[in-house]
């Protein structure tokens, strides 16, 4: 069995899409943008563990739903409740790891067009680095900081910049020992991880990586999933 597992975090609520369901059980390319973000996770070469974590009223539709999924490639599925924010939802996910599992990879339901491609790097990373890892994009806007009144302070070097992706690589027993000890709520694993003192290192995202947000980006997806089909 593998020892690399990933935890899907899905029980959001989906605020800024707008959709009457949560967002990772909203309707894409025939499946849910769940489904599509499964069909990644299962197209590793190896397939993982996963745990999925969802709203607490969805957990046993959800588990009928995918479980063949994972039987089918020999994998197993865990579909568990999630909390009031990402951060508890990674935490109850990685609360239901099996003990053989030595690396996990975090990542959003909300990027359901991230390829396999990219999960497979980010964990093979992870084991010849021992460090935290995360695809990034370089930043093509020029970005400045701006105050609270809306006035420009300056133009930020963009060269030192990346915009982070799931899935977020880490060895098992450093993203647990960095959420035992978790101050705040961080948006990002790496960012907690990195607050623990561990190296996090950037490898080269994938523009599928983009996470639907609003409803223009569903609509991105739509189109991604269909021209992938055709
Ligand atoms: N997430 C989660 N549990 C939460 C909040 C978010 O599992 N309490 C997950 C979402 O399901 C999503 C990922 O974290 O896959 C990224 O969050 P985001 O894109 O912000 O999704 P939502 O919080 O659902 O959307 P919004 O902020 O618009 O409500
Ligand atoms: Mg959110």
């Amino acid at each position: 069995d593998s020892t690399v597992a990933v935890i899907v975090v899905a029980a959001g609520s989906g605020t800024r899409l707008g959709h009457a369901e949560p967002k990772a059980l909203v309707p894409l390319g025939g499946d849910t943008i769940l489904g599509v973000a499964l069909d990644a996770v299962y197209g590793m070469r190896e397939a993982p563990h996963v745990v999925v974590v969802v709203p607490a009223d969805r957990v046993a539709e959800v588990r009928r739903r995918y479980q063949p999924r994972a039987r089918a490639a020999s994998a197993g599925l865990v579909v568990v409740a999630g909390g009031l924010t990402r951060q508890e939802s990674v935490a109850r996910g990685l609360a239901e790891l099996p003990r053989e599992i030595e690396v996990v990879l975090v990542h959003d339901a909300a990027r359901p067009l991230a390829p396999a491609a990219v999960f497979d790097e980010v964990a093979a990373a992870v084991e010849a680095r021992g460090h935290g890892i995360v695809p990034g994009l370089p930043v093509v806007d020029t970005v400045k900081r701006v105050d609270a009144e809306g006035r420009v302070l300056e133009t930020v070097d963009r060269s030192e910049l990346a915009a982070m992706q799931t899935p977020q690589g880490f060895p098992r027993e450093v993203l647990e020992s960095a959420y035992a000890a978790a101050p705040a709520d961080f948006t990002d694993d790496a960012a907690l991880v990195a607050a623990a003192g561990v190296p996090v290192d950037v490898v080269p995202g994938d523009a599928r990586g983009f996470k639907v947000t609003v409803p223009s980006d569903l609509h991105r997806a739509e189109q991604l999933v269909a021209e992938r089909a055709g």
